[in-house]
Order: structure tokens, then C-alpha cells, then sequence
């Protein structure tokens, strides 16, 4: 994120319309006529969560709490790009099904509302709550306009927010902040959870090019601990938005800690990224296994990711699908961006290889129906999958089993000669999406480049899905191993669907499911 401009005088008008209005929510202006309405709607997804109206950055505060997903998030209310931040709600049952919720946390003296989480305080160790209604605490990020447009460094602090109806309404902490700034610039997006083996809550927050760790018994006073990553990892740009949580290996008890660390500029395509570390966390120090520089996801639009709290033995992720190349300039009219789905992760060994696996959420199922399937079979020319299932498609998840893999590509176009190619190039093992001919590109030069990705497997069979919506796919290879998510934005959805070989593939099963 690197538009803080004007944000001063935003910030004045954002606060007194917040002290004179009160919290009411502007609604979007009337459209005019039927078509207007269309095209302000245009690349609406189905699916994927969308902000109602307005700019939405990334994903906070999330937590699941009494059979309900919260998902706060980064908003900008009286705009569809980006300005002064406010952290917009919405809840679910299953992560697929969303209702908007009103705004719940405004800007406010301190500053603009940052990125954050939000924690359910079972033994109510803040005293915000009580030991019958413990409250569900949001700490985030305080960016102060004024400090930051006169270049002072200490314009993030840390704050925290509280509710005691289960998120419906929030109270600010009356002594906020709770974390001063110690002269940095960049401090901020403390994801926060509870560390059973200290009895404390453990902050991780990102400090410009490394993590820092505090400690805090109540969730108010908090003593720092140590750093991680001034040497490792990618640092292309900033470091954001980071996560810690332990995960253990699939099918064994061997445990590890995973710290996700997102990378604005300087991910795997350029801009944003999200890369993440493999370790050990010693009550105070997270160390690495290695150097090596990991990504949960290849593709350009995955960013600010992070997982939910309080799922039990669930981790549960969810990105922000867009990139700061280009979000605020992507040709959506009424609304700007949409997060990516909700996607379960694993920690799996592949001999002595450790990777974070990472596949869409079980629910989707929820929503999808089997419309074709098809076993045992060669692709030589081409097959549409479209034509065979009779079905014009734009959103659909789609699983392929390939028996000895090939090149081949999977094409989604639409009649008006837009199309997304998803590539696999087997000399070199590699994945790539092509939108240079996606519709319009125009907004930015960079939107038509090649994104790419390493496939993690080298086996000869490959398992691929693809999950598309109105205006993205994302690609999940080798039960999730390899991940890419990419945007686009076509003069007409895709409703076609082709595989092309390069020469022959040989197909062990394709079922195709309907998304509704
Ligand atoms: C990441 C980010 C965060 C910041 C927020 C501001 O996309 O830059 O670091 O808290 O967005 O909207």
C-alpha cells in the first residue's frame, strides 16, 4: 500500500463526518438506468466475497465464534479506491455464503483503522468482558495522516477494540494505544493468538523488513520479544500482514510453526506476494528450518493473507484477490475487489521436503453440483468441456486427473475472442496464466504479463483444480502444492471451457461442478 496522499485532508473530512453524521454509512448513489446498473455490476463475482459497494482491501479481524466466520475487512466507504480505512463486517456459516454487516470500526482520533485481527478472549484476561460473556477483542493498526503526511516515523501504534454481542458492535479501549511506536515507519498488522505453553498472547507484527514478537498477558500491556527475518526470506518490498500458527504434518504428530509474512512489492509475479517461513517457536523466538523463500501462492493476486482464529484444529486462510500493481485502477464500477476463496491448509512432507498445501474450503461443496463427468479417456486435438456438458459456464470448479503428464493448456474464453490461458509446460515443470488477451488490460501495463509458477511435484500424474468465478481462477495442483489465483476482466464472461494438449493427454477422470 503506497497512496497515503491527501489522506490528511481525507482524514479530516473522514472524522468529521464521523463525529457530525454519526456511523451511518453513505449509501452508493442511485444508478441512473438499467445498463448503468449492469456495468456497474460487470465482473461482479458469484462466489467470492465482494464488498456490497466501495473499496476493499485486505482481509481482518477474522474469527469464528459461536457457529459464525467473522470476516472484517480493510474499507474505504465514500470511495472505490482506496483512502481512509475503516474495517468493513461480514459473517458466514460455511466462508461461501456472506451477509453484509454495517461498518464496524471508524477512524477515529488516533487515526485510520489499519489492518489487524481479532481474538476471542475466553478467560476474559483483558477484563473487557466477563467470565460468562468473555469478549471478542480486534487489534489493529492506528495510521495517523497527519504524523504520516509530515514524515513523521511514529504514525502506526497498535490498538484494540471490543465487543461483548458476539461482533455486532465494537467499543474502543478507552487507554488505546496499546503498543507505541518506537521510531519506525512501517509497524504494523498485529495478528494475535493465544501461546498455551507461556499462558500469554503473542503478537506478530511487521516492522518494515522483519517481525517482531510481543508478549502480553491481557492483551493490553505488551513487552516485546524478539525479531525473525532481516536475512531471510524475499524483500523486495515491505513487509505486511503476517500470521504464526503451528501445523502439524499430515498424517504424523511432528509440528512446526508457520510464519506467513506478505510482500509488497516484490512477489513471486511482481508487487504483492505471500510468502511464508517454516519453524520452530520457543515461547519467545521463532527460528526457520531454512533459508528458503516459499510462496502460498504463485499467481499475481493473493495478497494479505491470513488465517481465521479460534477453528480448533482447522487453519483456514483467506487472501485479498487483487494485487497494489493495479487494484485501485481494475475496471469494476460500483465496487473494487473481492477476496479469494477460503482455502484450508496443510503442512505435508514430500520426502524430506516440507510445504504448506493449501486446497478450497470443503463448503464450497455447499454450492456446487456435478454437471459432467467423464473417466478414462485421451484428449488429442482439443475437447471442450463446455460443448460436452451442453453448458455455457463462468463459474465452475473443475477437477482433472491426468494420468502421464503432457503439455497442455486449459483455455476459458468467451465468443467475443477474450480468453485466459492456464499453461503447463512440462519440459520445465512449470505453470503459467496468460491474460494478455483476458479483455481489458488497458488500466496497467504490467496486468498482461505472464505470471508463472514452479510446480512443486515432479510426479508423473498431476490432480488439477480449477475454481472459476465471473472474473478470476485459481489454480490448485497436486492436492494444492502448487497454488496460483489471477484476475481478469473480459468484455463478456467466459462461458467457454477447452483443454488443448500439446500433442496427446491422457485423461484418468474430469468432473466438472457447477458453482450456484
Ligand atoms: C496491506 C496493507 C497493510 C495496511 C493496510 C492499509 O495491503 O498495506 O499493511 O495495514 O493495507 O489499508
Amino acid at each position: 500500500m503506497n497512496n497515503l496522499k491527501s489522506e490528511r485532508v481525507l482524514f479530516l473530512v473522514v472524522l468529521f463526518l464521523t463525529l457530525t453524521v454519526g456511523c451511518n454509512l453513505k449509501e452508493p448513489p442511485e444508478s441512473k438506468s438499467a445498463k448503468v446498473e449492469i456495468d456497474r455490476e460487470k465482473h461482479r463475482p458469484l462466489f467470492h466475497f465482494s464488498p456490497d459497494s466501495m473499496w476493499m482491501n485486505d482481509p481482518n479481524g477474522m474469527v469464528f465464534y459461536r457457529d459464525t466466520y467473522h470476516l472484517f475487512y480493510q474499507y474505504h466507504p465514500e470511495s472505490t479506491v482506496w483512502g481512509p480505512m475503516h474495517w468493513g463486517h461480514a459473517v458466514s456459516k460455511d466462508m461461501i455464503n456472506w451477509e453484509h454487516k454495517p461498518v464496524a470500526l471508524y477512524p477515529d482520533e488516533h487515526g485510520y483503522i489499519f489492518s489487524g485481527s481479532a481474538v476471542l478472549d475466553v478467560n476474559n484476561t483483558s477484563g473487557l468482558g466477563s467470565a460468562g460473556n468473555p469478549p471478542l477483542v480486534a487489534i489493529y493498526t492506528y495510521h495517523n495522516p497527519v504524523k504520516a503526511e509530515a514524515r513523521r516515523a511514529d504514525a502506526q501504534t497498535q490498538g484494540i477494540a471490543y465487543s461483548r454481542d458476539g461482533g455486532e458492535s465494537w467499543i474502543k479501549y478507552e487507554k488505546n494505544p496499546v503498543l507505541s511506536n518506537p521510531g519506525i515507519r512501517d509497524f504494523r498488522d498485529p495478528k494475535v493468538r493465544w501461546h498455551e505453553a507461556t499462558q500469554c498472547w503473542i503478537m506478530t507484527l511487521a516492522v518494515q523488513d522483519h517481525i517482531r514478537f510481543y508478549s502480553s498477558p491481557n492483551l493490553k500491556k505488551w513487552s516485546y520479544e524478539s525479531e525473525f527475518g532481516k536475512e531471510q526470506g524475499a524483500h523486495g518490498g515491505v513487509w505486511e500482514c503476517p500470521d504464526l500458527f503451528p501445523l502439524k504434518v499430515e498424517d504424523s504428530d511432528e509440528e512446526y510453526w508457520i510464519l506467513i509474512v506478505n510482500l509488497n512489492p516484490g512477489g513471486p509475479n511482481g508487487g504483492s506476494g505471500v510468502q511464508y517461513f517454516i519453524g520452530s517457536f520457543d515461547d519467545h523466538r521463532f527460528t526457520s528450518i531454512d533459508k528458503d523463500t516459499r510462496w502460498l501462492d504463485y499467481g499475481p493476486d493473493n495478497y494479505a493473507g491470513v488465517t481465521w482464529s479460534n477453528t480448533g484444529d482447522r487453519t483456514l486462510f483467506l487472501g485479498w484477490m487483487s494485487n497494489w500493481k493495479y487494484a485501485n485502477v481494475v475496471p469494476t464500477q460500483r465496487w473494487r475487489s473481492a477476496m479469494t476463496i477460503a482455502r484450508e491448509l496443510k503442512l505435508h512432507k514430500h520426502g524430506n521436503k516440507l510445504a504448506v498445501y493449501s486446497l478450497p474450503v470443503n463448503e464450497l461443496g455447499n454450492i456446487t453440483s456435478t454437471v459432467f463427468e467423464k473417466k478414462d479417456f485421451d484428449i488429442h486435438k482439443s475437447f471442450s468441456i463446455s460443448d460436452a456438458a451442453k453448458l455455457k459456464l463462468s463459474t465452475f470448479e473443475m477437477d482433472l486427473g491426468i494420468r502421464s503428464v503432457d503439455g497442455f493448456k486449459v483455455v476459458l474464453s468467451n465468443a467475443n475472442g477474450n480468453q485466459t490461458e492456464i499453461v503447463f509446460d512440462h519440459r520445465s515443470n512449470r505453470f503459467f496464466i496468460d491474460r494478455s488477451k483476458s479483455g481489458d488490460t488497458s488500466f496497467h501495463k504490467e496486468f498482461g504479463d505472464l505470471a508463472w509458477a514452479p510446480r512443486f511435484s515432479h510426479e508423473k500424474q498431476m490432480d488439477l483444480k480449477l475454481v472459476a468465478d465471473v472474473a478470476s481462477v485459481e489454480l490448485f495442483a497436486d492436492e494444492g502444492s502448487t497454488v496460483m489465483t489471477a484476475i481478469y476482466f473480459p468484455d463478456a464472461v467466459f462461458d467457454q471451457v477447452e483443454i488443448v494438449p500439446d500433442s496427446k493427454l491422457s485423461i484418468s477422470k474430469l468432473v466438472l461442478n457447477e458453482v450456484r
